[in-house]
Order: structure tokens, then C-alpha cells, then sequence
């Protein structure tokens, strides 16, 4: 099994943040929806990408992908995805509809269980009912046919969730009549996602807010479109160098995509300042204690969630941190622990009592953004840190090992 060895540094100097991999996986899965070419650039080379571009060889159509652009062209000829590629990433699931709006007739593998808490695609599939699909759930599997859509069909999602507007935004993309989104989630992703359809030809308005209109359109034509950068890697190196109580850039990055982090972090200390595609995080100041609500954007991210409770592990005070998106997104609190963190749990929110110093420790990583917060913490810890499950961390940061060095810490990937 690989794991990273860390030691406790201060990170200094400059990071090149890459695309964003949650703009990337859903535009992936709408480049189903054309039988053109489509290019696509500033795609990070991350394992959950690598796992898409597989589901597209699968469908039929033809990928390259190289040096962060990935070409796909030729006819979309299958709609059946198997297990082992949807069981690798839930993301996977998105090609649902995609897939029966161009075939007339999909078949995708149920998303099972994931460590950050139960994930249900409930949403998904009652917004595809609604867009006029029949829906069959057997052996694991869900079978989507289009049979008919109303003219104008209305999806109120009981929460914003991500996943389930870039997936029935998508699909309604090529079927006829309006759909109208409500309680959309307002994520700059979604908005990327938009840009790339409209780019191909469809008729959307509205990301970025609650409600979503599409306007169907027969069919969809090629498209070349650059990814956004990822706010949450962005995120990530901001804390990694506050925490460590470093100083540097974070570069190539859309700041206004992380306000209510910059918030956080300028209310516990951390001097920031803010251009128009970089930030300089100062973290060499004392650090204070916080509350922090994790809500859908514009709020606190809740991919940030683990890695702002390193920080503030170490911050002055006590802190609580309420999570309201994934409500069992808490099993790096245990690994922390065992570093010497004083946390504890209750009702969904971490209640963190701010300690002088951290110890390194053999943790594991339980999921992509609890591993990144386990190695920050094992880079402010006194001796060594091991975080196993490294196979998390490839999935979303591309390059962490050149980026932590590149920033003067100590870090090896191992086994
Ligand atoms: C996306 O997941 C991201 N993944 C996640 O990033 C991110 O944590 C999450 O949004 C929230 O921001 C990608 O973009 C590929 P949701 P998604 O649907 O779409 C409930 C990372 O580390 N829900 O917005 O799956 C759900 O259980 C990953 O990069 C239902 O109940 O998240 C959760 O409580 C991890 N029924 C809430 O909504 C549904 O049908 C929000 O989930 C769908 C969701």
C-alpha cells in the first residue's frame, strides 16, 4: 500500500494551481452528448479524470490526452457502463442521462456506499423521471429510457446538490421544451459547465444562481473550452501555508471563487492579499480560534472542511466547525486525534480546542480531502508523518509531492 512521508516544514515561495477536477468530470461526461470533436484543456491529470476518459472509451467514443488536453471524437455507440468503472467514482453515475438523451436507451451501475457518508442519487433519478425517462433499478444497476418529455418540465431539488444539477442541466441540454432547475447549486463549477454546453450549441441561463433554465436544442456540435481553476487545490495550499506558518503565492487561481474561505482565514490571523489571479497567504502571524458553518457555495466549502480543522487544531482557542453537507464527513477527526489534536464530536458539529503543537503519526487517509488535511497536518507535526491510502490523494491533486517540494516541504511518496 503507498503512502506519503511528511515532515514538519514551513512552506515558502509560489504554487501553479491546475484545473479544477470537479469542472473537468462533468464536462467529461457532457462531451457524451455530441457525436463532434470536442477539446478540452487545463484538464489535471488525477486518477478520478483518468476513470472518466475510460467511461468515454467505453461509450464508444475516441479519447487522446496529453498534456492536459484531452480530444475526443467519434460516434457515441454504447450506453452500457460497468460496475468496476462507477464503483471507482461516483462522479461516474453523471453519464446516465447523458448517455440515454443521445442513445434513446442507458444503463449505469447504482453508486455504492463512500467513507464521506451515505451519498443517495435519489435526485438524480427523480429529475430524470421528470425530463420523461422511464427508470428501472434492478441487480444493482439503473436503467434509464426515454419515453417522452413535457414541454415544460419544472425540478425543484430539495438541496442544492452539485451532482444532480450538472446531471439533469446536461441532459436536458438536447431534449425538447424548457426545463427549469430550482434550488439549483450555485457552485463556479456549474457555471464552467454551462459555459462548455452553450458553447456547443445549447440554450442554457441561470448557473451560478438558484434557477437553471434550459432551453432543449435538437443536437449539439464540437466545442474547444479550458477548464476553470480548482478552487478547492487552491484552497488547499492557501491553509497548507497558513498552517505551517509560511508565506506565498498561490497562482493561477479565480480568488472570488473562495470569499468565504479568504474570510476564515483573514478572521484567524492569516494576512492575505488578493489580485486578480493570485493570492499571497502570510501565515506568519499568531492564529486565532472560529466558528465555521460548512454550507453549498457560497459558503465554506465542505471539500475545504478537514483541512481548515488542521489549521485551527493549532489556532489559539476553540473552534467549532458545523457540518451541513455531508453530516458524517468527520473520520479524519480520529486520525487527528491520534496526532495529539484535542477534538471532539457533537451533532454533526467538531468542537476543536486549539493545542500548542501536533506529533507525527502513521495515519490513514479515509477520502480525497482527509488525506490532504492529514498531510498538512503531518507538516506542522514535530518528527515524521505517514499518511496510508495514497491512492485518495491521486484521485484529486495533481503533482502534490513537485507542488509541496516546490513550497520547501518535506514529503515523499512511498511503497
Ligand atoms: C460534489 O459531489 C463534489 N464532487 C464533491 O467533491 C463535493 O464534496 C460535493 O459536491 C459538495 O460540494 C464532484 O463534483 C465530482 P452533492 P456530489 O450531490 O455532487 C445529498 C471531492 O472531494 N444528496 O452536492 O455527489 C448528499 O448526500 C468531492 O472532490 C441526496 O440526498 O454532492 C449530500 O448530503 C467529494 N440525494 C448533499 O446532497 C441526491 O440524489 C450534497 O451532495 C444527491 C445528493
Amino acid at each position: 500500500m503507498g503512502f506519503f512521508r511528511v515532515k514538519k516544514s514551513i512552506l515558502n515561495g509560489n504554487v501553479r494551481i491546475s484545473g479544477a477536477k470537479n469542472a473537468a468530470l462533468p464536462i467529461l461526461a457532457a462531451s457524451l452528448l455530441t457525436n463532434d470533436e470536442v477539446i478540452i484543456k487545463n484538464v489535471p491529470d488525477l486518477l478520478d479524470v483518468q476513470t472518466m476518459l475510460c467511461i468515454i472509451r467505453e461509450s464508444g467514443r475516441n479519447v487522446e490526452f496529453k498534456d492536459g488536453v484531452v480530444k475526443i471524437n467519434s460516434n457515441v455507440s454504447n450506453g452500457t457502463i460497468s460496475y468496476e468503472l462507477v464503483r471507482k467514482m461516483r462522479a461516474s453515475f453523471n453519464v446516465l442521462g447523458p448517455l440515454a438523451a443521445i442513445l434513446g436507451e442507458a444503463k449505469v451501475a447504482l453508486p455504492g456506499g463512500c467513507a464521506i457518508g451515505v451519498r443517495p442519487v435519489d435526485f438524480h433519478i427523480e429529475g430524470l423521471k421528470k425530463l420523461g425517462f422511464e427508470i428501472e433499478i434492478e441487480h444493482g444497476e439503473v436503467r434509464a429510457k426515454f419515453n417522452k418529455k413535457e414541454n415544460e418540465v419544472v425540478i425543484s431539488l430539495p438541496f442544492p446538490s452539485v451532482g444532480a444539477t450538472e446531471h439533469l442541466m446536461t441532459t436536458a441540454a438536447i431534449l425538447n421544451g424548457t426545463t427549469i432547475i430550482e434550488n439549483a447549486a450555485m457552485e463556479p463549477e456549474i457555471e464552467d459547465l454551462q459555459n462548455f454546453l452553450n458553447g456547443m450549441g445549447a440554450k442554457i441561463s441561470g448557473a451560478g444562481s438558484k434557477t437553471i433554465i434550459v432551453e432543449g436544442v435538437n443536437s449539439l456540435n464540437g466545442n474547444i473550452h479550458e477548464v476553470i481553476p480548482d478552487r478547492i487545490e487552491a484552497g488547499t495550499y492557501a491553509i497548507a501555508i497558513a498552517a505551517t506558518g509560511g508565506k506565498g503565492y498561490i497562482e493561477k487561481v479565480n480568488p472570488s471563487h473562495l470569499d468565504a474561505l479568504w474570510q476564515v482565514l483573514k478572521d484567524t490571523g492569516t494576512k492575505l492579499e488578493i489580485f486578480e489571479d493570485k493570492v499571497f497567504v502570510d501565515g506568519t502571524g499568531e492564529k486565532r480560534s472560529t466558528k465555521i458553518n460548512i454550507l453549498p457555495y457560497p459558503g465554506f466549502p465542505t471539500d475545504l472542511q478537514p483541512q481548515i480543522m488542521v489549521y485551527l487544531s493549532v489556532a489559539k482557542g476553540t473552534s467549532t466547525i458545523s457540518e451541513n453537507v455531508f453530516k458524517n464527513r468527520f473520520l479524519h477527526v480520529d486520525e487527528l486525534v491520534r496526532m495529539g489534536a484535542d477534538i471532539y464530536l457533537t451533532n454533526g458539529t467538531a468542537i476543536i480546542n486549539g493545542v500548542e503543537k501536533l506529533s507525527g503519526a502513521k495515519v490513514e487517509g479515509t477520502d480525497l480531502r482527509a488525506s490532504a488535511a492529514l498531510i498538512i497536518a503531518g507538516l506542522i507535526a514535530e518528527g515524521i508523518t505517514e499518511v496510508y491510502n495514497d491512492y485518495h490523494v491521486l484521485r484529486g491533486y495533481e503533482n502534490i509531492v513537485e507542488k509541496i517540494r516546490g513550497l520547501n516541504g518535506e514529503i515523499e511518496h512511498l511503497g
